[in-house]
C-alpha cells in the first residue's frame, strides 16, 4: 500500500482501537483518524486527525485527496438503541455515509472499503440458534433496517461496479478502552465498570437474554484479517457472519463473581429488551472460517479476566 488509511467515526468504541492497531502496523502518519468530535488522548496524540462529517461527500473527497487515501474504514453510525429514538437521523447517517464512501470507490478515488454490519440485520423470524449466513432477515429496528440495506448496497456496488468492499456482522463488543456508543449490548461493558467500583448494577436486559458477543481484540483482528484476505477467496460481499461466544447477563454476572464475589445485579428490562428479543442467540460463522480462516481467540472466561484486570488498573 503506497497511500494512507482513513477511519471515519474513529473516536467511537471500535474506531479508537482500530485506529491504534492500524497505526502500530502501518506507522502513525499513514492512518488518518476522523470524527465529528475529538477522541481520547492516545488517539489524538498518536497521529493525524481531521474533524470530518461522514455525511458530507465533498469534505470527505477533499480529505481523501489531501492524504492520498487508499482505504477507508467507515465506523461512523448511529447504534441500535439510540437509533430507535431518532429513526430519521439514524437512517440518514447510516445510509448517506455508506453511499458517499461507495461512490468514492466506484470513481476509483479509493481502492478498498471496510463497512461494519451487525447481528441486528436479523429479525424475529430468523432462526435464533446458530443463525446461518443466508437466512430470513426481516429486521424490526431502524438500525437493523439500515444495516440490511447497507449490506445490499455493498453487494450491489461490488457486483455492478467492481468495488472492493468488505464487511462483518459484528456481535455485541466488549472493550475497556472506550465506552460503548448506545447499543443493545452495552450492558455487557457497563457491568464491568460497576463490578470494579464495587457498585450494584441495574441491567436493562432480562437475566436469561442470550446474545452473541465478542471481545474487542478478536473483532479488530477479524477486521484486519478480512481486509488482508485475497479478494478471490471472498464469496460474501454483503457481510460475513462472525462469532466468538454467546452468553446471558446472568451467565456473565456468574463469571464476574468468580473474581468479584460481591457483585450485585438487579434486572430492570427497558425498551432495549424488545430489540434483544428479535436478535439471534448464537451465530454460525462457518463461511468466514472457510473463506479467510476466521478463528476467535477469546471466550467468556478469558474476556472476563482481561476486562477486570484492565479496568482495575
Ligand atoms: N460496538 C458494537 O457492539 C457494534 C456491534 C455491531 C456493529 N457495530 C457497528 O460498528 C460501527 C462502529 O460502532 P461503535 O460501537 O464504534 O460506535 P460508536 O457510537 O462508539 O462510535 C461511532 C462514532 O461515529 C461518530 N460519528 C457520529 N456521527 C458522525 C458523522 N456524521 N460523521 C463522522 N463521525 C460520526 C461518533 O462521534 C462516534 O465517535 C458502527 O457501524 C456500528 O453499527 C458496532
Amino acid at each position: 500500500m503506497s497511500g494512507t488509511i482513513l477511519i471515519l467515526g474513529a473516536c467511537g468504541q471500535i474506531g479508537t482501537e482500530l485506529t491504534l492497531k492500524l497505526r502500530s502496523m502501518h506507522g502513525n502518519e499513514r492512518v488518518v483518524a476522523s470524527d465529528i468530535r475529538e477522541g481520547g488522548e492516545e488517539l489524538m496524540s498518536s497521529g493525524p486527525f481531521e474533524i470530518l462529517d461522514a455525511t458530507d461527500a465533498n469534505a470527505m473527497e477533499e480529505v481523501v485527496a489531501f492524504y492520498e487515501v487508499e482505504e477507508i474504514y467507515l465506523m461512523a453510525a448511529m447504534l441500535s438503541a439510540t437509533a430507535e429514538k431518532f429513526p430519521e437521523r439514524a437512517w440518514n447517517l447510516n445510509m448517506t455515509s455508506l453511499i458517499n464512501v461507495l461512490q468514492l470507490a466506484k470513481e476509483h478515488k479509493i481502492d478498498k472499503v471496510f463497512w461494519p454490519s451487525s447481528i441486528a440485520v436479523f429479525g424475529p423470524n430468523t432462526p435464533k440458534e446458530r443463525t446461518p449466513q443466508h437466512t430470513i432477515m426481516e429486521p424490526s429496528t431502524v438500525y437493523g433496517i439500515s444495516k440490511l440495506a447497507g449490506e445490499r448496497w455493498c453487494d450491489y456496488y461490488h457486483h455492478k461496479f467492481g468495488v472492493d468492499v468488505r464487511s462483518l456482522r459484528y456481535p455485541g463488543l466488549l472493550s475497556w478502552k472506550t465506552q460503548p456508543g448506545g447499543g443493545t449490548t452495552d450492558y455487557a461493558v457497563e457491568i464491568f465498570h460497576n463490578a470494579v467500583k464495587g457498585e450494584p448494577y441495574e441491567c436493562f436486559l432480562k437475566a436469561d437474554s442470550a446474545l452473541p458477543m465478542m471481545y474487542m481484540d478478536d473483532a479488530i483482528r477479524a477486521t484486519i484479517e478480512l481486509m488482508c484476505a485475497d479478494s478471490d477467496n471472498l464469496s460474501v460481499r454483503s457481510s460475513y457472519n462472525l462469532s466468538a461466544m454467546s452468553f446471558t447477563p446472568e451467565e456473565l454476572a456468574l463469571e464476574i463473581r468468580k473474581h468479584r464475589q460481591d457483585l450485585e445485579v438487579v434486572y430492570a428490562p427497558d425498551f432495549r429488551q424488545q430489540i434483544a428479543d428479535t436478535w439471534p442467540a448464537s451465530i454460525d460463522d462457518s463461511k468466514a472460517r472457510e473463506d479467510w480462516g476466521w478463528k476467535p481467540a477469546f471466550g467468556l472466561e478469558a474476556t472476563v479476566e482481561v476486562m477486570l484486570r484492565e479496568l482495575s488498573r
